[in-house]
């Protein structure tokens, strides 16, 4: 099997994050590529404690990396400008494809970099650049090509939207949370870019380029951070049915585009009000599809490095299979898995069961023996008023069971509509978790 070598530049929180999902995915990630992706070379001064990366060959200089005639793709994931943007543009003169997570370095130099990259026939991937783990520039770039895009608008900056949401939830003080930001990994290196909408604007202007296919304007976006917001203002919001977010707009008009961050009052009821802690979320509305929704951390160690890890996959398949980068089901063709679809009967589950039973002693006992005798867990149980329009006067048992196999409660619910065969059939409706 062919093997794609990615040299890391940077082994701070997204590096490392990155080099861990590259470790542990590898199978997948080959059965996504059709090449084996490997880390060869990692650039970085020193590792953190705690950080492994094995025997791979580690340089305290990080242009050794780009210039390791054996490396394929380079991560650039050391953030900042100046290093960042030489480095970036030393890897395309030598060859190189470039995945970065690096916002500001996209939103001010991407349109050197882009043509420095066209130039030399190479790819620099950024999905990581906005809204971490949040597919967003896929999204607009490839899902959403079909449409004129007329607006879309934003939490891109998940520090600022932890502060904003313990605010108002906990009443906690402003420099209090963003210690808490930063101990998390959430912010970036100068916590005023979070907080005075820096970093807001430099992921505006990347969503806008690819949205409205304009160059990259940092420099002209409007920017105005949250770092004035008190708790009154928080709570009248609230009182008035409102929340603040700190959102990004970007919006075409017939004069010219709208790049504009800043504190902004949305309905309470609003789904983007809704999207609180450290989540991001994007709204894009185009002529055709409408107002879509985009939703997902926005920062962290596994939600950047799930993005940079897409973005290798994409310039690997491309390395890997020019012919046809993407495969049809995802996987190549010689990798599908056999797995087996899990039937039904398998499937293990917490259930809502109504249960129409009839108003006589010991009915209720009858019901939860024949649940115990299956060792179904019960959470709850209500018994309801007769229905009004019930001659028989049966009254409706709702219970809440714990997990259990899908084929034990077709049993147990067998038996219950068995005590009473002339009633109604169980209502079952099962529980899913979505933190699962
Ligand atoms: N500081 C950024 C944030 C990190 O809080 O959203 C992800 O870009």
């Amino acid at each position: 099997m062919k093997v794609i070598n990615i040299g890391i530049c940077g082994l701070g929180t997204v590096g490392y994050g990155s080099y861990s999902v590259l470790k542990s995915n590898s199978r997948d990630i080959a059965r996504r590529v059709g090449a084996e992706v490997k880390v060869t070379h990692i650039g970085a001064r020193r590792l953190r404690p705690g950080q492994d990366i094995g025997s791979i060959k580690k340089s305290s200089d990080v242009f050794a990396v780009v210039n390791d005639p054996g490396v394929h793709i380079v991560l650039e994931l050391m953030g900042g400008t100046d290093v960042a943007k030489e480095l970036v543009l030393k890897a395309i003169e030598n060859g190189k494809h470039v995945v970065t997570a690096n916002k500001a370095l996209i939103a001010q130099y991407g349109n050197e970099i882009f043509a420095a990259a066209a130039a030399k026939n190479v790819m620099v991937a950024y999905e990581a650049s906005v809204a971490g783990g949040i597919p967003i520039i896929k999204a607009i770039r490839e899902g959403l090509a079909g449409n004129s895009i007329q607006w879309l608008a934003g939490i891109i900056n998940g520090t600022g939207n932890f502060i904003l949401t313990e605010m108002r939830e906990k009443s906690r003080a402003f420099a209090d949370v963003l210690k808490e930001a930063q101990a998390l990994g959430y912010a970036e290196a100068d916590p005023t870019f979070d907080i005075e909408g820096i970093d807001a604007a430099h992921k505006l202007t990347i969503l806008a380029s690819i949205a409205f296919g304009i160059p990259l304007q940092f420099p002209k976006t409007y920017t105005e951070g949250i770092s004035k917001l008190t708790q009154e203002d928080i709570k009248y919001a609230d009182e008035l049915g409102y929340r603040i977010k700190h959102l990004g707009i970007s919006r075409k008009t017939p004069n010219g585009i709208e790049l504009r961050v800043h504190p902004t009052l949305l309905d309470a009821d609003s789904i983007i009000a809704n999207v609180n802690g450290v989540m991001n979320a994007v709204m894009v509305n185009g002529d055709a599809v409408g107002s879509t929704l985009y939703y997902g951390a926005g920062a962290g160690a596994g939600p950047t490095a799930s993005a940079v890890v897409a973005d290798i996959i994409d310039v690997a398949r491309m390395i890997s299979h020019p012919e046809s980068s993407v495969p049809s089901l995802a996987f190549q063709d010689d990798s599908l898995s056999d797995m087996p679809i899990l039937p039904m009967s398998e499937v293990i589950s917490e259930y809502y069961l109504r249960i129409l039973a009839a108003d006589k002693p010991g009915v209720l006992s009858d019901i939860t023996e024949i649940l115990g005798d299956r060792a179904i867990s019960i959470q709850a149980i209500i018994q309801k008023e007769p229905r009004v329009d019930d001659v028989n006067q049966r009254v409706p048992v709702i219970i809440l069971t714990r997990e259990v196999r899908e084929s034990v409660m077709d049993e147990a619910i067998s038996s219950i509509e068995a005590l009473d065969p002339k009633g109604e059939k169980v209502m079952r409706i099962r529980v899913f978790k979505l933190d699962q």
